[in-house]
């Protein structure tokens, strides 16, 4: 049966235009879809990077405004990969220009930004996601399949870091290309919208909602040349971030994330404690799952290292055979996947811009209770 076109608008052709770009490309060939994603145009402000872009990807045609990308009847699906700044606007117009919108996170800048974004995507019925892409990691999927299927019983415990370790130097400057991330009116916050937002996403996900936070954040580095004007400027954002929170099963969450973890990278890790079992998972080590299992006979029991790649864990029977992983890239792919089959059968595939508002809501909850010294209420 012919596939039906899914004709993509990607706005930004840094390093979400490529990985979500390279999903694209891939995920026909590995998914059985009733969609067919097509590259029809691909938006950056600079015509000389975007062509290339286009060229290397195999997009249609290149545009350098992305109002004139939203105009176009020639495209379905807008993809926001661009910096937190700039989701509102872009997402806002794509909603009233009748577009499908997929967004990279965080959603926005904060809560206030957020709402408008959902009211927009609501009121136009236009289909949304948002990139939190750590859920279709098939070891964490299976995480919430177990955890779904009560494996854990009670959960007690919930804790997550994110740790890295790339601006260190006082040397770094901040703002424009790939140093908007330091740069507060370009992020709306430090690690807090950049890290620790995945590591709430999926918290949420695996351990429902959070209702209360206690934070403390810190900037370690207080001024920084901005690249774009030269100027020495005082740094807005938070380098680190630690917090205690209170899940609404009743659990206890503990986070930290910085950028000043010397030797860490991505060292995204999370652990779950229940009455029965408990998880743990590694970025680094991003196809296993580490499970506990108190049932198992005393004499052998013990963490077991679960090398997550057979046919019947999560995704895993649309790649290779059983002992073959797959990677970063493939968590995109699964996005791309869930997304387009939702959209085939009606069921939105999360997270949602309204899903993704609650991790925002936590985003901003920690930035007050470490500004305030108070804990928190989660609206
Ligand atoms: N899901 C994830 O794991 C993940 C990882 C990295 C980044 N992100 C998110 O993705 C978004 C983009 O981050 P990135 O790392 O790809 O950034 P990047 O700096 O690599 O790329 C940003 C792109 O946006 C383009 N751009 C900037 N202003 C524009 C405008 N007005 N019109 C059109 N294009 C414009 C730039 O030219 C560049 O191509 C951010 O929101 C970030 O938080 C998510």
């Amino acid at each position: 049966m012919a596939k039906k076109p899914f004709r993509i608008g990607m706005i930004g052709c840094g390093f979400m235009g490529r990985a979500h770009s390279n999903a694209y490309c891939k995920v026909a060939n590995f998914f059985d879809l009733e969609y067919e994603p097509i590259l029809q145009a691909a938006c950056a402000r600079n015509e000389a990077s975007v062509k290339a872009f286009a060229e290397n990807w195999g997009y249609a045609s290149i545009e350098t405004d992305w109002r004139k990308l939203l105009e176009r009847d020639d495209i379905d699906a807008v993809d926001i990969c661009v910096p937190n700044n700039l989701h509102k606007e872009m997402a806002i117009a794509a909603a009233e220009a009748g577009k499908i919108i997929l967004c990279e996170k965080p959603l926005a800048m904060n809560t206030a930004e957020g709402e408008e974004m959902c009211a927009a995507v609501d009121k136009a019925g236009v289909a949304n996601m948002v990139w939190y892409n750590y859920r279709r990691v098939p070891a964490v999927t299976l995480a919430k399949q177990l955890i779904d299927e009560g494996r854990l019983g009670r959960v007690f415990h919930y804790r997550a870091n994110f740790l890295q370790d790339w601006t260190i130097s006082a040397d770094l400057p901040q703002g424009g290309a790939a140093l908007w991330r330091l740069d507060v009116a370009a992020a709306g916050s430090g690690v807090t919208g950049d890290l620790l937002a995945h590591c709430i996403d999926t918290a949420i996900w695996l351990n429902g909602p959070i209702t209360s936070v206690t934070a403390m954040t810190e900037t370690f580095i207080k001024e920084r040349k901005h690249q774009l004007t030269g100027e020495v400027q005082a740094v807005g954002i938070d380098d680190a971030a630690a917090l205690l929170c209170r899940f609404a099963n009743g659990s206890l969450g503990l986070f930290e994330s910085t950028r000043y973890a010397r030797g860490h990278k991505a060292l995204y890790t999370l652990e779950i404690n229940g009455e029965n079992a408990s998880m743990q998972w590694d970025l680094e080590d991003l196809h296993r799952l580490q499970y506990f299992d108190h049932a198992d006979d005393s004499i052998i029991r013990g963490w077991r290292n679960v090398h997550v790649s057979d046919g019947d864990q999560p995704y895993m029977g649309n790649w290779w055979v059983p002992g073959l992983q797959i990677g970063y890239e493939h968590s995109f792919v699964h996005a791309v996947a869930d997304f387009l089959k939702g959209l085939a059968a009606g069921v939105p595939a999360g997270p949602t811009f309204r899903d993704s508002l609650e991790t925002q809501k936590v985003c901003d909850a920690i930035l007050k209770s470490a500004q305030e010294g108070v804990w928190v209420d989660v609206g």
